[in-house]
């Protein structure tokens, strides 16, 4: 095929180019015949040219651009020119000039394709998912994708300029569960075992730092086999970060140049630091969250201490159990229906309370259906302490303390979503949670889980609790949030095999468990491990936020569907029987 490459992409000409004959190679964006003169849109990444065929300046052309459609991929050769007067594109940069074609070549026909390539294009996210190739020539899909680039070679350059080595770690390891469910891979050569793929490189940046590469980062795929959410995926992106010799503050200052060169650098935004830092119980107590979004106000109080002589059942029940009343104040929602309130009711429901508790604020006083369970002075009391106004409504939650200040921060967000508190133009709010408890309980095992990982050094202040109180200890460990959503997590690690013997016993993970699982981190920290910490950064995650999307899908190239599905290539699918075989495998 005669085919000849561009000199200039279709983002290119400018009136600067009248006169020079120039080679375009692109895709049919879009054709008009006005008049017996053909238009087309040409169009590439770098953007779009008007080219024009015109049977008295080119009669062969002419004809030739007839058989063109949408998504051909052509090459011209023509004349750039001024565009007559009147008929300008302020819109587009090469919107002054267009192409007059003297010979076009046909590099590919193209079938109609299932949608149009535009911005905004209303079609289901499957089919988008299904046609991926397509979904990104879209011009919305290539802005975040080269969003995704930049962010990537900030990040590099920052961590270059740092002392930082990029160092790879491998893909196929060993099962260490870290919180999540692993993605096994059965071994041929060894029958019955298998890899699993990294939940993330969090034991290999923890041996290098043991080697002594005292600063390494790293952008990095991670698997976890997980319900899948908006900002969830089976394989996602971290840029992860260890680093010896130092201690939380380093690691603050580090992520905090980054993420200021960062906002800078994307979105001309001059991000003030430090970050404001919150200890992760004033969080679940004030924002019901550990990653609470700050972009509106509405604060929760407990009150439980207001009503801790009640005689109100429910109340009462709670304050016997140790349990929490929490309240909030949604202004000037005195007037939402009971129709609106029972919405309400059951959005708490269906996240776990037994009831939804609302008083509308009064010049007379509390009106709510619970209003005769209370005396005066406690009706005076939750007014005061929330410095409730009239006109005010009044939201309270009772039960098990996390759990309920949870619920109340969702009706937080539910709250702020109604009440449209979170403006398009507020400013980006980023913040450090800090100080989160070393230890989860969990009911149904009757056992502690680690809040962040295993490795999760504990305040050297609280190690003594891990023996009389472990729920009580905090961990030296911290989330970076912004706009409510968790961008990013670390912490300092324990660096002491002794130590790191005593969590796993808080975990319930017998000596021959600990051995089987983490024997050669163990035995690593035997060799001279330096004192280390580290962060992980949600990458896919911190670009959807500045691509302003709402969904990580957005701003990865090929995502699978929330149900793990990748449309476009039928991911997972059967596979031979033989292969199955070779891996010592049988379907059932
Ligand atoms: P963590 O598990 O908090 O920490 O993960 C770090 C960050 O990764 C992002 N993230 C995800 N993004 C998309 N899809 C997922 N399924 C997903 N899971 C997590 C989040 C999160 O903040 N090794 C530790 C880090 C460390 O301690 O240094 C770790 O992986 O934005």
């Amino acid at each position: 095929m005669n085919f000849k490459t561009r000199t200039h992409t279709c983002g290119q000409l400018r009136e600067e180019n009248i006169g020079e004959t120039v080679v375009l190679n692109g895709w049919v964006d879009t054709r008009r015949d006005l008049g017996g003169v053909i238009f087309i849109d040409l169009r590439d990444r770098y953007g779009i040219t008007q080219v024009v065929f015109e049977p008295t300046y080119n009669p062969e052309a002419h004809n030739n651009g007839k058989d063109l459609r949408g998504e051909f991929v052509v090459s011209i050769t023509g004349k750039v020119r001024k565009r007559p007067e009147g008929t300008e594109n302020e819109s587009l940069p090469t919107g002054f000039v267009d192409v007059m074609v003297d010979e076009i070549i046909i590099l590919n026909e193209a079938e109609t394709p299932p949608f149009q390539i535009k911005d905004g294009v209303d079609v289901s996210e499957d089919i988008r998912l299904k046609y991926r190739y397509i979904d990104l020539r879209r011009n919305e899909m290539q802005q975040n994708l080269k969003m995704r680039h930049q962010v990537a070679q900030i990040t590099r350059e920052y961590f270059d300029r740092n002392d930082f080595m990029e160092i790879e770690t491998p893909v196929l390891m060993k099962s260490t569960p870290e919180g999540a469910r692993d993605f096994l891979v059965p071994s041929r050569m060894h029958k019955g075992k298998f890899y699993a793929l990294p939940q993330s490189p969090q034991t290999y940046k923890q041996l290098l730092m043991v080697s002594g590469y005292d600063r390494y980062f790293q952008i990095v795929k991670c698997f976890r086999d997980e319900d899948l959410r908006a900002d969830r995926q089976p394989e996602f992106t971290q840029i992860d970060v260890e680093m010896s010799f130092i201690d939380q503050e380093n690691i603050f200052s580090l992520v905090e140049g980054l993420m200021q060169k960062l906002f800078k650098e994307i979105k001309g935004y001059d991000l003030q630091i430090p970050i404001p830092r919150i200890p992760f119980d004033e969080a679940m107590e004030k924002y019901g969250s550990d990653k609470p979004d700050l972009r509106f106000d509405l604060e929760m109080k407990t009150i439980t201490e207001a009503l801790k002589t009640s005689e109100f059942r429910v109340f009462k029940d709670v304050i016997e159990k140790d349990g929490i009343i929490t309240a909030m104040v949604a202004p000037g929602c005195a007037d939402y229906t009971r129709n609106q309130l029972d919405g309400l009711t059951d959005f708490a429901k269906k996240l776990g309370a037994g009831g939804l508790i609302w008083m509308r604020v009064k010049e007379e006083g509390l009106e709510a259906p619970i209003a005769k369970f209370l005396t005066d002075d406690e009706k005076q009391s939750i007014i005061d302490s929330l410095d409730a106004k009239p006109g005010d409504l009044i939201f309270i939650l009772s039960g098990p303390r996390i759990k309920t200040l949870g619920i109340m921060g969702s009706l937080r967000l539910e709250m702020a979503r109604r009440m449209e508190l979170i403006k398009a133009d507020a400013k980006p709010s980023l913040l450090w949670v800090t100080d989160f408890p070393l230890l989860e309980w969990d009911d149904e095992s009757q056992r502690y889980y680690a809040m962040h990982h295993p490795f999760t050094s504990p305040r050297v202040e609280d190690i003594p609790l891990m023996e009389t109180d472990p729920g009580k200890v905090k961990a030296r460990a911290y989330d970076l949030v912004l706009n409510g959503n968790e961008i990013a997590g670390g912490s300092i690690r324990i660096h002491d095999a002794k130590l790191q013997a005593k969590m796993f016993e808080c975990l319930g993970i017998s000596d021959e468990e600990a051995q089987e699982k983490f024997g050669f981190l163990m035995s690593a920290f035997k060799y001279g491990a330096p004192p280390h910490g580290g962060v992980a950064f949600g990458f896919d995650r911190m670009v959807m936020l500045f691509a302003g999307k709402d969904s990580i899908r957005e701003v990865i190239a090929f995502p699978k569907t929330s149900s793990g599905m990748s449309l476009m290539d039928e991911a997972p699918s059967n596979v031979d029987d033989t292969q199955l075989k070779e891996l010592h495998i049988r379907k059932k």
